[in-house]
């Protein structure tokens, strides 16, 4: 197995708070790995500090095979990584065209941007459709297809979405499920942060369920699905 992303013994720490600790974590090329837990497991704190957001207190980090422990966020980006952060994060006073420039430095030059940001926005007909609208005014699920074609502006090879589902309509949770597998079909493997549990495993290739910062379980979505573990990992919250 070729993993884009093996993370051994990671601690995360704010202060006192040890919101990650000593995790393992592995994934393969070219698949959805799901990484589930309650409130507070360290989803999150695991996410940034890959994403070089958050510093390491302790672990090694490596991505594509080459220690990226201490790399700057830019050069996480540049080496193949991008994130849809919790939250989308996105510019709401901005446009949705300006968010999508704002990512651009990530493609090298402008003209690259550009076509990127054209390809992006027929990828998404309805962000060209608003792209001279605030992004403040598009629907979450919009929001969501915002952040998800801001982190595209780099062609990652590896992209972490964090919540991507969270506080969606069904529908367009559905959506935004549907773009998951087309990305993965592309080749990008995928590190898919889930509240929805079901959701996740049903399109997951693999799985690793956090409980108070440290793996409970992991293994194959079936073998999870069910599983004891995960339940009592939800439940701790
Ligand atoms: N900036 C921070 N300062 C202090 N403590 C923090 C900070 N961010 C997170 N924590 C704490 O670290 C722990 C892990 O939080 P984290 O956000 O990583 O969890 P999560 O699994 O993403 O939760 P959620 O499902 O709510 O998004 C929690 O106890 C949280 O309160
Ligand atoms: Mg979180």
């Amino acid at each position: 197995m070729q993993a884009v992303l093996d993370i051994n013994a990671l601690d995360v720490r704010y202060g006192p708070v040890r919101a990650v600790r000593r995790i393992d974590l592995v994934v393969p090329k070219a698949g959805i790995t799901a990484l589930l837990g309650a409130n507070g497991a360290g989803k999150t704190s695991t996410v940034m500090a890959i994403a070089g957001v958050v510093p390491s207190a302790a672990g090694r980090i490596s991505i594509f095979g080459q220690d990226m422990t201490r790399a700057a966020p830019d050069a996480i980006v540049r080496a193949g990584l991008a994130i849809s952060p919790e939250g989308r994060r996105i510019f709401a006073s901005l446009t949705v065209e300006e968010n999508l420039i704002l990512a651009g430095s990530a493609a090298g030059n402008a003209e690259t941007a550009a076509e990127r940001r054209a390809a992006l926005m027929q990828r998404f007909p309805i962000l060209g459709e608003r792209r001279r609208q605030l992004a403040g005014l598009l629907s979450g699920g919009e929001q969501q297809m915002l952040a998800v074609a801001r982190a595209l502006m780099s062609e990652p090879q590896l992209l972490l979405m964090d919540e991507p589902s969270l506080g969606l309509a069904p529908q367009m949770v559905d959506r935004i499920f549907g773009i998951i597998e087309e990305l993965k079909a592309e080749g990008i493997s995928i590190l898919l942060v889930e509240q929805n549990a079901t959701l996740a495993l049903e399109v997951a290739d693999h799985a690793v369920v956090l409980a108070n910062g440290s793996v409970a379980a992991s293994g194959a979505p079936s073998d999870l699905m069910g599983d004891d573990i995960l339940k009592s990992a939800y439940l701790a919250a």
